[in-house]
């Protein structure tokens, strides 16, 4: 009776009588009614997150239908299994603190349940990066679906897309040139369909990244959806899959440093969220690779913005699928790539684009390499003394008129005290000042939310401000925009820098020479680091305590130190 332990019968405990163990498993799985032949094919684990939290999972059981009816074609046995899932809104302090629990989950439950190979549905901003982490950790062949973006709504003539539209006209409403009446209507069709945001957000970048990276089926990252071509896509991923479980190719020989190098190009020249940064860095971590910001920066000077989408540009990801999608982009910087960089395909990145031809692209959405929306990548890494580990600045999304400024800091010491005074009609504050948020990094007690782009202050924006330089240790929504420098590391809750910042010292940002530095005296910081410091109190229980614990900086992705790779 003993087999090859295969598809069921992977990772069978033995206690002396390995055949009891075969026998009780398929006695087990044949109460779900699977009959014999069914049970001696391959299985493909399906780790599947729809939620009642997760708006942009909504689509997701008719997904999963097309993703078995693609296993199912190819002569395997499909097994979809839940995960917890991460809906971007709904999680509260934010749900950068669960994506390693998500990762933890999906790691750990590919290991424990028996699979040739793992389809990874996500698609909201964190679920994505935190299945890969966890399938490179686990490193069983695993291929990655994305759940793909929304489609946009209308209002008064005018297309919407969540979620920078939600921020534009916010911050019209705040301004005073909105009214109550047209926010509510606003409020309605700024997500209208199932998926994800509808413009390069971070779930559109992480989407881009992960078929980058290799780790999806070529050109399904910017396909809607709503879209028939998404639930073609989930078919061809149940098929890819099976072979992927022939052929045994796991994620170690896929997320290599060169593929890591392509996604940040790809990164760059969409103009992508900087909460990429973040994990890309841990999916690096997870395969015993960094991800240095001095490289990002030689990336990204080098690499064109080509993608001309929302909050970059104008359009949406509908624009940018139909406009050729990640193929037409990857073309168009193909001497900038790893050609030789392998895909969960079988196939090389240069074998892939070769194989495409040269069809149609809608240069309105993806510019050709000759006239680039910008010359030079959407995202800049700066050091100083205010940030000796770096800071991220999305250039791309900043007002170039602040790119060298030196300005007064406005201090708001926590994410309590900004919503108290941010709006205080005396608080001393003018467009040139420079806005600085701290203790709102990864050893904050709201675990680094994407609380970075700063309101600008209801009086300034009522007279007209549109953008200030901001500066914390938090994130920022990969949706949004401004002169907002991101991820000081180290963060001021762990003792950096930024936490030694009083109201009133000076600053000095200077994009060109990649530095964020604040100016004062070494003699005036050493007395400062001496005074007693604002603490938080320790979580200490459960996975709160695991976060406080055992969480990293941003320049190692906000993973887990014990979760990271040996190099
Ligand atoms: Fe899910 Fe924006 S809320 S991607």
């Amino acid at each position: 009776m003993t087999k090859k332990p295969t598809g069921i019968s992977h990772g069978l405990t033995n206690y002396g009588d390995f055949d009891f163990s075969i026998y009780l498993r398929r006695s087990f799985a044949k109460s779900m009614g699977y009959s014999e032949e069914a049970l001696e094919k391959p299985v493909i684990g399906i780790a599947y997150t729809p939620s009642g939290f997760n708006n942009c999972h909504r689509h997701f059981p008719e997904l999963l239908d097309a993703v078995k009816r693609g296993v199912l074609a190819a002569g395997a046995l499909p097994i979809d299994f839940p995960t917890i899932s991460l809906g971007e809104v709904f999680l509260s302090p934010t749900s950068l603190k669960f994506r390693n629990l998500m990762a933890m989950d999906t790691e750990e439950m590919i290991r424990a349940q028996p699979m040739d190979a793992v389809v990874l549905m996500g698609g909201c901003d964190k679920t994505v990066p935190a299945q890969i982490m966890g399938a490179v950790s686990a490193n069983r062949p695993a291929i990655q679906l994305i759940g793909g973006p929304m489609m946009t709504g209308r209002h008064r003539g005018e297309r919407l897309g969540a979620c920078t539209d939600c921020r534009r006209f916010w911050a019209s409403y705040r301004a005073g040139s909105v009214s109550d009446e047209e926010i509510n209507i606003v409020e309605g069709q700024l997500a209208v369909t199932a998926g994800s945001c509808a413009v390069m957000g971070t779930a559109s970048t992480m989407a881009c990244i992960a078929e980058a990276l290799g780790m999806t089926l070529p050109g399904t990252a910017a396909i809607p959806a709503v879209h028939a071509d998404r639930l073609r896509a989930a078919e061809a991923t149940g098929v890819a899959a099976v072979r992927l479980a022939a052929s045994g190719l796991t994620p170690d020989k896929i997320v290599t440093r060169e593929a890591v190098e392509n996604a940040i190009r790809v990164l760059m020249a969409i103009g992508g969220s900087t909460n990429a940064v973040i994990h890309l860095a841990a999916i690096a971590g997870r395969a015993g690779l960094d991800v240095s910001l001095k490289r990002l920066n030689e990336l990204s000077d080098t690499t064109p913005v080509l993608v001309n989408l929302k909050p970059v540009g104008n359009g949406y990801m509908e624009d940018f699928h139909s406009a050729g999608g990640m193929g037409a982009l990857m073309r168009e910087i193909k001497d900038l790539l790893h050609l030789d960089a392998m895909t969960v395909t079988g196939e090389t990145l240069g074998e892939r684009l070769a194989g495409e031809g040269a069809t149609w692209v809608d240069r309105n959405y993806v510019s050709a390499r000759g006239t680039p929306l910008e010359p030079v990548g959407g995202l800049v890494a700066l050091y100083g003394n205010l940030a000796p580990g770096g800071a991220i600045l999305k250039r791309s999304a900043a007002d170039q008129r602040l790119f060298e400024h030196e300005g007064r800091a406005i201090v708001f010491t926590s994410l309590e005290d900004l919503s108290k005074r941010v709006d205080d009609p005396d608080l001393d504050i003018t467009a040139d000042d420079i806005m600085v948020l701290q203790n709102a990094g990864p050893n904050a007690p709201e675990c680094m939310p994407e609380a970075g782009f700063l309101p600008i202050p209801k009086k300034l924006a009522k007279a007209g401000v549109k953008d200030m330089i901001r500066i914390s240790d938090a994130r920022m929504s990969g949706t949004a925009y401004g002169t907002v420098v991101l991820h000081i590391t180290p963060d001021s809750a762990s003792g950096g820098p930024l936490g030694l910042v009083r109201n009133g010292d000076r600053i000095r940002l200077s994009i060109k020479n990649r530095t964020i530095d604040l100016m004062v005296d070494e003699a005036t910081l050493a007395k400062r680091r001496a005074e007693p410091r604002q603490t938080f109190e320790k979580p200490t229980r459960g996975y709160a305590k695991l976060f406080a614990d055992e969480i990293t900086g941003a320049d190692l992705g906000c993973d887990f130190r014990f979760l990271r790779k040996e190099p």
